[in-house]
């Protein structure tokens, strides 16, 4: 039995707190690095004027404090780069007077990559080819005959997989933009559907093989619903990710760039 059981609060009570302390806890921690960041700065530039004194030396300041606030806050690394660099290109873009239409684009183009992610803390990263062509080779040893990428991005997993396997594939992204772009590939492959909508609404049950890339903060929740909703048998694939206090059947280290980890899991009966 490779799941463990939960004890105590149902497993239901436990998603639904954690699903919405989700969202609290990715822009609540964003935003109060943030504050804090500010706070911490203009304390120091008061206690220390001689050596603080300035608006750049504040705002490098404030981005510096910001981020280690990010880093106490446990936030996931790349929080690090957007809190370093926050508010000093806030304020040089209001110098520079671009026009508003501009920003209007810009959150347009946010909104479209990102909605409907940032509860789980999920950004926008790609598998490479070797992880497609493992999943590839997974489909073989498997024999499986339904598929699903949990969060398909652009397709990097889908499209390849679909193209070189005859199996149903199901590319489910929420984002707007990604899916579209994933659409439009995967246009002409036969047996594949890409869905536009939330993992968390889908059912697993169908799929013989499933693999998700998301990221850290989802892998208990995801794992619990895997193990509702996954047939005995079935294999789930997390890359990079592994499910906290769970014991992979495999784990495949890749050599690809990113010298990927694949975490297999097997479906036992629940
Ligand atoms: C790290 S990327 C992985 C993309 C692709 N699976 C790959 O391996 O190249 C994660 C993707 O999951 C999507 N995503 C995040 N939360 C999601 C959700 N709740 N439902 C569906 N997709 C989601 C993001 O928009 C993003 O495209």
């Amino acid at each position: 039995m490779f799941f463990r059981a939960f004890h105590g609060q149902s497993s239901f009570q436990k998603i639904t707190y954690r699903r919405s302390s989700l969202l609290l806890s990715t822009l609540g921690k964003a935003f109060s690095a943030q504050a804090l960041g500010l706070a911490l700065a203009l304390g120091l530039s008061w206690l220390l004027p001689a050596l603080l004194h300035g608006a750049t030396r504040l705002l490098l300041l404030q981005g510096a404090a910001a981020a280690i606030c990010s880093v106490v806050l446990r936030q996931r690394y790349w929080w690090l780069v957007i809190h370093l660099l926050f508010l000093p290109s806030a304020i040089a873009l209001l110098t520079v007077q671009l026009p508003s239409w501009l920003y209007l684009m810009l959150v347009l183009l946010l909104a479209l990559v990102f909605w409907g992610t940032i509860k789980g803390d999920v950004p926008l990263f790609l598998s490479s080819n070797a992880v497609a062509d493992a999943l590839a080779n997974m489909v073989d040893s498997e024999q499986a005959k339904t598929f699903a990428d949990l969060g398909a991005g652009l397709g990097s997993v889908a499209v390849p997989l679909a193209r070189q396997r005859d199996i149903s594939v199901d590319a489910i992204e929420h984002a707007p933009l990604p899916w579209l772009i994933t659409a439009w590939r995967c246009r002409k492959l036969p047996h594949t559907t890409v869905k536009r909508s939330s993992l968390w609404q889908r059912d697993l049950a169908r799929y013989d093989l499933l693999f998700a890339f998301l990221s850290p903060a989802v892998m208990v929740e995801l794992g619990e619903k895997v193990r509702r909703e996954m047939r005995p048998g079935s294999l789930f694939v997390s890359s990079s990710f592994a499910i906290p206090d769970w014991q992979p059947e495999a784990v495949l280290q890749l050599e690809d760039r990113r010298r990927t980890k694949l975490f297999c899991y097997r479906v036992t009966s629940h």
